[in-house]
């Protein structure tokens, strides 16, 4: 498997951390070496991925505005000392957390993740970014995601969330993102199927998966669980025919950077 960087992105609420989690857990059951990245302020990635709410704000934080090369701090040694194992199999790192009210701006956690992602991790074949809600990881002084390979913009079954989706790929194509492919989220039938398709088409958005809308889902988030024990069963098939075009892609892209 060559090295991966994928982002996952998409309009508030949509699901992008429970997916970000099915993902780096399907990737790691595929026997690949995953690190995800929770670059969202509010970070709740740990959760998606089988860690409990203490253990999750428990991950030391990484430095900001880290200066990367040879004469500054290498990606791996930040994987060292920040990263901590989950139950789900990927390695989590936290970029970003807010738990000071008027701290500043957290553009210097962003600093860090892109330059994390400037070079090829040693010994990681999926490095998975967890990403903020909206728009401004991608405008922010040179782009956080900037050198990830794909976004995966996550839409729910709504106009607004396709609108998001659509600006996220102009932007993405603005800052050279080789890839974006959309995941339809919280599909509750074959109307919101017929939206997806539609929808994402006419903006010349590739449909990559369907998620079905899952109630045990919903339900392990008010218990304030993951949804790693669940997942298999529901939703399976979609996270695994997502995989498959993701690789598609490496395979066939030689614009990848690695
Ligand atoms: N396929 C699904 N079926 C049922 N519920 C889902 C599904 N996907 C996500 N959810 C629920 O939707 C809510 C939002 O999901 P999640 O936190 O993953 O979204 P997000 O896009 O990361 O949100 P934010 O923008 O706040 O980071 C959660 O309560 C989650 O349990
Ligand atoms: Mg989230």
């Amino acid at each position: 498997m060559s090295a991966l960087t994928v982002g996952v992105v998409g309009k508030g609420g949509v699901g992008k951390t429970t997916i970000a989690g099915l993902i780096a857990r399907t990737y790691v059951e595929r026997g690949a070496r995953v690190i995800a990245i929770d670059t969202d302020s509010n970070p709740n990635l740990g959760l998606s991925l089988g860690l409990s709410l203490a253990d999750t704000e428990a991950i030391p934080v990484l430095p900001r505005s880290v200066f990367f090369g040879s004469a500054g701090t290498s990606a791996e040694s930040l994987v060292t000392e920040y990263g901590r194992p989950t139950p789900a199999g990927p390695t989590l790192l936290s970029a970003i957390r807010v738990n000071e009210a008027g701290a500043g701006c957290t553009c210097g956690g962003h600093a860090t993740v892109r330059g994390m992602l400037a070079g090829a991790l040693t010994d990681v074949d999926v490095t998975l970014v967890d990403m903020e809600a909206g728009l401004e990881h991608l405008s922010r002084s040179g782009g956080t995601l900037a050198y990830a390979d794909v976004l995966v913009v996550v839409c729910e079954p709504t106009r607004k969330s396709v609108l998001t989706a659509t600006r996220t790929r102009d932007l993405a194509e603005e800052l050279g993102i080789p890839h974006v492919v959309a995941v339809g989220n919280k599909s509750q039938g074959s109307e919101d199927v017929g939206f997806f398709k539609a929808a994402l088409s006419s903006n010349g958005l590739a449909l990559a998966a369907i998620v079905p809308y899952d109630p045990e889902i919903a339900s392990a988030d008010r218990a304030g669980a993951g949804a790693i024990d669940i997942v298999p069963r529901s939703l399976g098939v979609e996270i695994e025919r997502l995989l498959d075009v993701l690789d598609d892609m490496v395979a066939s892209s030689p614009s990848l950077k690695r």
